[in-house]
Parts: structure tokens; sequence; C-alpha cells
């Protein structure tokens, strides 16, 4: 089976290097990809965009692409699955109305009223002075979310009717996200220990991937702006088997059959983050339509089952529901990024001293490119250090220990990813 992998992330990364080693498969090519995909001897980097539909389709008829599977949100939610299914290529990813649950905040919060999936109160506004109405007569804190792709960035949680009127006024008047941020969703502060949870599904069928935790702010102790992702563990403790069979009845089967009722063809991974309270009591923050990122990188650090041919099935419709094989050990994965991120950052800069692979140690890369034989750094966020260990303080431990040996003068990251983990290890 020839597979393209489409995006240029850590977690396309990481999904073409486990893609890599199933025996159904004899080669990978990833468009873009990035160093990481580069320098992997089954990998094969391919100089077309992920947001490049016509090109991307072009290129797997030419070359007889037998799976595609999409790593990013912004061509499912643009239709590449669409295109793809029309010139009878296959496509590992939901269709373009599927994936307005993650393209677009107020279709999901709409869906899951209408099908009774339990998310915070909100309501929708694309006028300033009622919005800011709105945020007087509930008071704070309060939530404030760019309707549309914000590459993780839109989202405000205000504590201070100010900070609330600023992130309205940010989005609905100068436009900082553009078209994304014309509409925003304002919702109910939720508290408690967030989770993602991530499944296969061909629409009917079902697969459960291992529980991970992210984090999203940019600095220790969960403070700063929210960034795409710093930091990720599996599995996630709190998802225990009591809240694992609550997240499918209340949430996961509720939204595929919701799906199936509503019309839209749903085939690929589907990513629920949500709030878990002290009651274990679940509400939906967000859907993705697609593996997390940092997720999928201590997720595949785990998996042992063969993924590509998991994809193909769930293309056909055939779907085998089985449960999955994973290492026992806990993964954690933390992200370099280059300083500055998520704002302005420098690119180009040297990056060496990568410690080599073993079987507890992979370096992901994310924005990194080989220019004249060596490696650069290529855009906010660039590697992820991903390890497995026996508790998770073991693999942090031993993510940290090689984070210490990369050279590179940007590097920012989190010391304390796996914290909440951690913190009940040690109880
Ligand atoms: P989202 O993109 O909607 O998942 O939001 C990004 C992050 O903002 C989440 O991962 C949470 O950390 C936080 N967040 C979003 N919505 C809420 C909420 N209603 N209450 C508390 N925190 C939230
Ligand atoms: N890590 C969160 C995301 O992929 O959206």
């Amino acid at each position: 089976m020839k597979v393209l992998v489409v995006g240029a992330g850590g977690r396309e990364h990481a999904l073409s290097w486990k893609i890599s080693q199933s025996t159904l498969v004899t080669s990978v090519f990833v468009a873009p990809g990035n160093g990481g995909t580069e320098l992997e001897d089954h990998l094969t980097n391919v100089d077309i965009q992920a947001d490049d539909i016509e090109g991307l389709a072009s290129f797997a008829l030419e070359q007889g692409i037998d799976l595609t599977i999409v790593g990013p949100e912004d061509p499912l939610v643009n239709g590449i699955t669409d295109r793809f299914n029309d010139l009878g290529l296959k496509c590992f990813g939901p269709s373009k109305g599927a994936a307005q649950l993650e393209g677009s905040k107020e279709f999901m919060k709409d869906f899951l009223q209408r099908h009774h999936i339990p998310t915070a109160e909100y309501s929708s506004f694309s006028d300033t002075e009622r919005a800011i109405e709105y945020v007087e007569q509930k008071g704070c804190p309060i939530v404030i979310k760019a309707d549309g792709l914000a590459a993780g960035k839109g989202v405000t949680i205000a504590h201070t009717v100010e900070e609330a009127k600023e992130a309205i006024y940010q989005s609905l008047e100068s436009e900082v996200f553009g078209k994304a941020g014309k509409k925003i969703v304002i919702e109910e502060f939720l508290d408690g220990e967030e989770a993602s949870f991530i499944v296969m599904t061909d629409g009917t069928n079902v697969i459960p991937f291992a529980s991970s935790q992210d984090h999203k702010a940019l600095e220790d102790n969960d403070k700063g702006p929210n960034t795409g992702g710093m930091g990720a563990y599996s599995p996630a403790p709190i998802v225990d088997e009591y809240v694992h069979e609550k997240i499918m009845n209340e949430i996961i089967f509720p939204t595929l059959k919701g799906l199936r009722k509503d019309g839209y063809k749903y085939c690929g991974f589907l990513y629920a983050g949500m709030m878990i309270d002290k009651n274990k009591k679940l509400k939906v923050l967000e859907f993705n339509c697609r593996f997390g990122d940092p997720e999928t990188q201590p997720i595949m650090m785990r998996l042992k089952s063969d993924l590509a041919s998991l994809c193909d099935q769930a293309c056909d419709d055939n779907l085998i529901e089985q449960p999955l094989e994973w290492d026992s050990r806990k993964a954690i994965g933390v992200v370099l990024a280059a300083r500055g991120y998520p704002h302005g950052y420098a690119k180009g800069k040297d990056i060496t001293n990568i410690p080599l692979e073993k079987d507890d140690l992979k370096i992901f890369h994310a924005g990194t490119k080989i220019e004249s034989n060596s490696l650069k750094s290529n855009g906010g966020r660039v590697l992820c250090v991903t390890s497995l260990g026996d508790s998770v303080e073991s693999a942090k431990n031993k993510a940290y220990d090689a984070i210490s040996e990369i050279e590179w003068e940007d590097a920012f990251y989190r010391k304390d990813i796996g914290y909440r983990a951690i913190a009940r290890e040690r109880k």
C-alpha cells in the first residue's frame, strides 16, 4: 500500500513514522513534511503544501496512492476528503460538512445542544454591543471564543469584564483573527481538569485510542497565553475505567449518532476535549476533526497496533472494532518552541546535537527544515521530545535529559509537563 500523509507538523511526523512500520505499507510520502520526516529512511517528503488540495489530488492520482491520511484541520474543513472521494481516492478524514465540528464553534455548540450532549452554556454573537451586554449580565470569569479556525489562539478566558470587552473588540472590531473571528461564542467558564479523548471511526464503528492530557498554556503552572500545545502525556490518569465508559456513552456515541442523523459522513479521528469536574461530570470544550498535536506524539510512541490497516478499514466503512495494543509504559512529549511563540519568533537557527533515537526516546520534528545539510528551525513549535517510562515521572526525566543535550539558542519549553499525573503518582 502506498500512503500519503498530509501536513508538516509533529503530529504528521509521528503519524507517518507509525504508518511506515506497517507490513502492509510499501512507501509513505509526506506533503510537505519537515526536516524530521526528511531524515527518516522510510519517508519521502513531497513539496506540496497541505492546503493545496488540487496539487495533492494530482500527486495521489499520478503516484497511485492507495490511502491518504490528513493531519491538520484546514484541508479537512476545506473539503479535501470530498474532493479525493470524488476522484475515487481513499482519504482518511471527515467530510467538509462533518469537519465543521472543528471549523465552527457555533456549529459545534448548536450540534451539542441539539443532540443533548453536555457542554458549557453559551451564546453566539457578531454584534459587539450585544456581546458586551451578555458578558455584563453573566459576569466573570467567562470565555470568549472566535467561531472559526485560529490555530488554538482564538480563546480568551476573561477574569474581568474589561478583559472580556477587550477580547470581544479584538475579535469583532479589530478582526485580529480575520474572518474566523467575525463571529464569537461566549460561554460559561468551567472548572475542573481537562482531558483529551481521541477515537477512530468510520461513522458507525469506533475504536477508542489511549487518553491523554495536553498543556495548552505557554508557561509553567498553566500561565501565559494559550498555544497549540506545549506538551502532552498518555494515558491521562483522570480517565479511569469509569470516566472512559462515561465519555463513550455521554459524548462519543451520541456525537456519532447525531452526525448520522444530521446526514454528515464522518470517517477519521475524532478528538473530544473535555472538562471533568470533581464529581466526574463531563462537558465538551471542543471537538477536533483530527488527531491532536502534540497528543499524537506520545500516543504513537505507545501504539503497537497497525495504524495503516485501521485507517484503510475505516475508509472502506469496515472498521473492525478491536482493542488496540499498547505499550504498557507511560509516554510524555515535551515541545521545544522558538522563543517568542505564539507571537513573533525567529526562523533559520541552527539546531544540533539531537540525541539518537532509542526504544524509549524519539525526537519528533515540527517546525524544522534541512538546509545545506544542516537542521534549522522553521516554525513556532519546533521539536517534540517524546519518551517512554514505567511512570510519567521517569518518562519526564528521560525527556528533559534528552532536551539538555540539544543545542539551539532559541529553545523555549515548559519545565513541568506531566505535573498533574506526577502529583498523582507520588500520592
Ligand atoms: P478550545 O479551543 O475551545 O478547546 O479552548 C482552548 C482552551 O481554553 C481549552 O483547552 C481550555 O483550557 C480553555 N477553555 C475553553 N473553554 C473553556 C471553558 N468553558 N471553561 C474553562 N476553560 C476553557
Ligand atoms: N493539542 C490540542 C490540539 O491539537 O488541538
